[in-house]
């Protein structure tokens, strides 16, 4: 039977009304359209229900964390044991440890591990890092590229409405200081040529070079990760990976193992952790060492801490997830589903006679409406955002949540939810053919 969302129950609207009264800045939802704002009432596996009873296959999956599904058992259970024993001792505890041994067992580039809550942290922490190192202030980063929040991160990220010319970045928020836009050089995702003479150029300046190896849902082209490792290794200035989406998503070892090129830091969070606030800096010995003895000897360490760093509730639930991933056949599952729904997604609009671009990794994908193909930034502009605001409304009308743009795909989505999201796929695209033929 194809689902239908029901309307919005009277509870659900006043609980909306009191969230939208307290939480000018923290209502989030899987749409910015109100009329499909939703308060969420539990959500196990792949589904998730709002507080009307409707129930949806979830591909929003909290901003991308639940890599297993919802209340996975085995994440549960680990998070239980641990709540019996506390869940923040600021000091250091047996989970940590086995948690930091565990991810320089899988992630290329990690000697060394510092922990914290969130993945601003851990991307913020690491340029604060590579600029002890060089003693220098400029980051380089990428157009259309997510750090998080902090100030550096900020800039020219996938909410750019108007672009400057290449390297100038453009703040994505007001309150960010002036003197940090003057730290903050700008180039073109996959475009190795302009980013290499931007180094070229800043070479003297630049403490930094941060990407997101999967810049959003757009894979590098080949060789470009490679260009941009060896360019800063000859010049010896820090690659930093941000593999707050992508680590354990791709892979275990994240985009690093899964594109085999291994930075210098690498930022981890979201999906490590089954749901839990996490944030990882990894990386060279040497780097993280000024955060330690090291930075003591020279008379100022890199200060990178917090009172929830390395809290053992994370840190089991990192264990355990570590441990289901582990099984065999675990990704190889995961990536069968989402070119599954990859495929399944670009046929149906195709079918539809709407022009669109399925792209991405199969753990992580978008549909852009467009037909131009998707390298960078600025192909991104040329895509239709509001049909992609419709298009993701639709699904929600018949029982799939999505994030704006993108489908993150879990192992628990089963034969079943794939199904359902097939069905829903078909009428969201009927949907859109619709509305786009009306004058
Ligand atoms: C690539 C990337 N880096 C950093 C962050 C920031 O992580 P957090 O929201 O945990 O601060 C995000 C969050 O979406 C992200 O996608």
């Amino acid at each position: 039977m194809p689902h239908r969302r029901q309307p919005r129950t009277a509870h659900e609207a006043a609980l909306l009304k009191r969230s939208e009264a307290l939480l000018p800045a923290g209502v989030r939802n899987a749409t910015l359209n109100p009329d499909y704002a939703m308060v969420v009432k539990e959500a196990r596996g792949a589904r998730i229900w709002d507080c009307s009873g409707n129930e949806y296959v979830d591909y929003l999956l909290g901003s991308g964390p639940m890599l297993l599904g919802h209340a996975h058992p085995a994440v549960v259970a680990a998070v239980r044991a641990q709540l019996e024993r506390g869940s923040n001792y600021l000091m250091v505890s047996e989970p940590a440890i086995r948690l930091a041994e565990a991810i320089v067992e899988i992630v290329p580039c990690a000697e060394r591990v510092s922990f914290h809550s969130t993945g601003s942290e851990a991307t913020s922490f690491a340029m604060r890092l590579a600029r002890a190192y060089r003693g220098r202030s400029a980051i380089l980063k990428f157009e259309g590229g997510y750090h998080g929040m902090g100030d550096h991160a900020l800039m020219s990220n996938q909410w750019t409405a108007t672009p400057r010319p290449f390297p100038e970045p453009v703040p994505n928020s007001a309150g960010i200081p002036e003197s940090v836009t003057h730290e903050v050089l700008v180039a073109p995702f996959n475009d190795i040529e302009t980013t290499s003479g931007l180094i070229e150029t800043h070479r003297e300046r630049l403490a930094a070079v941060i990407v997101e190896p999967l810049q959003r849902t757009i894979p590098p082209r080949p060789g470009f990760l490679e260009a941009l490792r060896s360019q800063t290794r000859e010049y010896d200035i820090p690659l930093i990976f941000d593999e707050v989406v992508t680590g354990f998503r791709l892979a275990l070892g994240g985009a690093q193992a899964y594109y085999g090129v291994t930075p210098d830091l690498c930022a981890l969070g979201k999906s490590i952790s089954g749901g839990h606030p996490i944030g990882v800096l990894c990386g060279r010995a040497d780097l993280l060492g000024l955060a330690g003895r090291a930075g003591r000897a020279a008379g100022s360490p890199v200060m990178l801490t917090g009172t929830f760093s390395a809290n053992p509730v994370s840190a089991v639930a990192a264990l355990a997830c570590i441990e289901e991933l582990r099984k065999p056949g675990c990704y190889e599952r995961l990536a069968a589903t989402g070119r599954r729904l990859m495929e399944a997604l670009q046929a149906t609009l195709d079918r539809a006679g709407i022009a669109a671009r399925v792209g991405g990794e199969p753990s992580a994908f978008q549909p852009w409406f467009t037909d131009r193909e998707i390298v960078d930034f600025r192909s991104t502009q040329s895509a239709d955002g509001r049909l992609s605001a419709r298009f993701s409304e639709a699904l929600l009308e018949h029982g799939v949540v999505k994030a704006h743009e993108k489908f993150f795909v879990s192992t628990a989505h089963t034969e079943d939810d794939v199904a359902w999201t097939l069905e829903a796929f078909a009428r969201a695209a009927e949907r859109l053919r619709e509305t786009r033929s009306r004058p």
